[in-house]
């Protein structure tokens, strides 16, 4: 998905208590690795429940560019025929990844370890955010770079290094996409690639790796710090992978039902691994009934059924460790906080900054738009609830997929609708959100065709 597709206004109905039960799509995150690890492992990988949004789509034209098969067999069921760790090629032209910040970032560290030569373009919004944080570390293993717009913004070319050069890198933010960036740079790579986090992020990298074969060592130092180290180069067998629902997804219908009245619903198969769950820690804290059964292992991720009951919910302080375990759920956390009563303070945001939008700023604004009060700093957020939710207004996404989704469960439960500038860009993570969603009673109308009937 790009900025030049037709924008699609769309706004959310104040309306019924919402039930049923629904399966969102498949884990983002696991789905990029899936074809990035396929695609470079020896062998087959059949991977289900393959999330199919623009930008896991847009990783798997990258993995075909250099060279792995990589074949659509039927909904969410994907083959991917690898080339082998080292054997990738040079794409003939620049790879999009369109507005895909993980898709990009992940793929420098690849074809950087594996010495190619690759040109980098995206979106509007994908080639306002910093690169920087991936070319340092890249720089250090010996890549690069050769033409790039600005300091350190798409579109950029880098060169891998002939022979990449093992580091141990300590992450200056907490960011699972510069962690595992470094890591599949580091496959190629003979000796051992180290990187310490000081705060925990997603694990999916590390998981999907051991997976695949790679001999990783995770270990925790004296300062609480993970120190995960690859040792190199590395072979990886094809495998099967079956991906969970994703939760920073399930986090929209989540929400939805716990502020609509008299609303119950449950969510399948939600992926509930601790370096995800912030939102779930903080929402049972606000007082959120919500039910975890069925809880069992898929693809080597903890997940469970959510059951989810209307609630009267109550604002907390999130503690700033707890960001990486949330950092995509914090739009629709200030939507479910000006539900609450009282004041919900957010701090450690400054994340929040570089995502597909400011989305602090985003946050604030549409809040601000429906009627909620509420302050930012750069990086804290407080919203003051339990005054209600007038609604009413219209919400700028700026390209941003999770801002889009946030406003529109707000404007479910407002007491007027609400509406956001585009939707089109929800297909970039959630394909099917409106159609899920109105399956289990939520009500929304096209814009631009309410207005040429009034
Ligand atoms: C992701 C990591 C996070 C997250 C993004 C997906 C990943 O980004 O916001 O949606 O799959 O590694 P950062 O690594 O920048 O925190």
């Amino acid at each position: 998905m790009s900025s030049d597709a037709t924008p699609r206004p769309l706004r959310a109905l104040p309306g019924p208590a919402l039930s049923g039960h629904a399966r969102v799509p498949g884990d983002k995150s696991i789905s990029h690795r899936a074809l990035l690890l396929g695609g470079v492992a020896s062998g087959e990988t059949n991977v289900e429940g393959l999330l199919e949004g623009e930008d896991v789509l847009r990783t798997a034209d990258a993995m075909r560019a250099l060279g792995a098969r990589v074949e659509r067999l039927g909904e969410g069921s994907w083959q991917v025929q690898g080339a082998g760790v080292g054997a990738l090629l040079e794409p003939e032209g620049p790879l999009d990844f369109g507005n895909a910040g993980t898709g990009v970032r992940l793929m420098m560290g690849l074809a950087a370890g594996h010495g190619l030569t690759v040109s980098y373009v995206g979106d509007a919004s994908l080639s306002r955010r910093p690169m920087g944080r991936i070319l340092d570390p890249l720089k250090q293993m010996g890549a690069r770079l050769v033409a790039v717009t600005g300091q350190d913004r798409l579109p950029l070319t880098l060169a891998g290094p002939p022979d990449t050069i093992p580091i141990r890198y300590t992450l200056p933010v907490a960011s699972a996409q510069v962690k595992s960036a470094v890591l599949l740079a580091g496959l190629t790579c003979p000796g051992e690639t180290t990187v310490i986090e000081p705060e925990a992020t997603r694990d999916h990298t590390e998981r999907m790796l051991a997976h695949f074969g790679a001999g990783l060592d995770v270990t925790q130092d004296e300062r609480g710090a993970r120190n995960i180290t690859l040792k190199g180069p590395v072979e990886l067998q094809g495998r099967d992978i079956s991906v969970p629902a994703d939760p920073s997804s399930a986090a929209f219908p989540l929400v939805a039902g716990l502020l609509v009245p008299g609303s119950q619903l449950r969510l399948d198969a939600v992926m509930v691994n601790e370096t995800r769950a912030g939102l779930l820690t903080t929402l049972e804290e606000m007082g959120a009934d919500i039910t975890r059964e069925n809880a069992r292992d898929v693809g080597g991720e903890p997940v469970c059924d959510l059951l989810v009951r209307a609630s009267s919910l109550t604002g907390v302080e999130v503690p700033p460790q707890r960001a990486p375990s949330m950092i995509d759920e914090y739009p629709v956390l200030a939507v479910a906080a000006a539900f609450a009563q009282g004041k919900t303070v957010m701090r450690g945001l400054h994340e929040l900054r570089v995502k597909e939008s400011d989305r602090l700023a985003a946050v604030v604004t549409g809040l601000e738009a429906n009627g909620v009060s509420c302050e930012a700093g750069e990086d804290h957020l407080v919203v003051h609830g339990g005054s209600g939710v007038p609604g009413g207004g219209i919400v700028a996404t700026h390209l941003d997929h999770r801002i889009a989704m946030a406003f529109l469960v707000m404007g479910l439960a407002a007491d007027a609708p609400v509406s956001v500038d585009d939707a089109a860009m929800i297909q970039t993570s959630f394909p099917g959100f409106t159609g899920l969603m109105a399956s289990l009673g939520a009500r929304f109308e096209d814009v631009a065709a309410a207005e040429a009937v009034r």
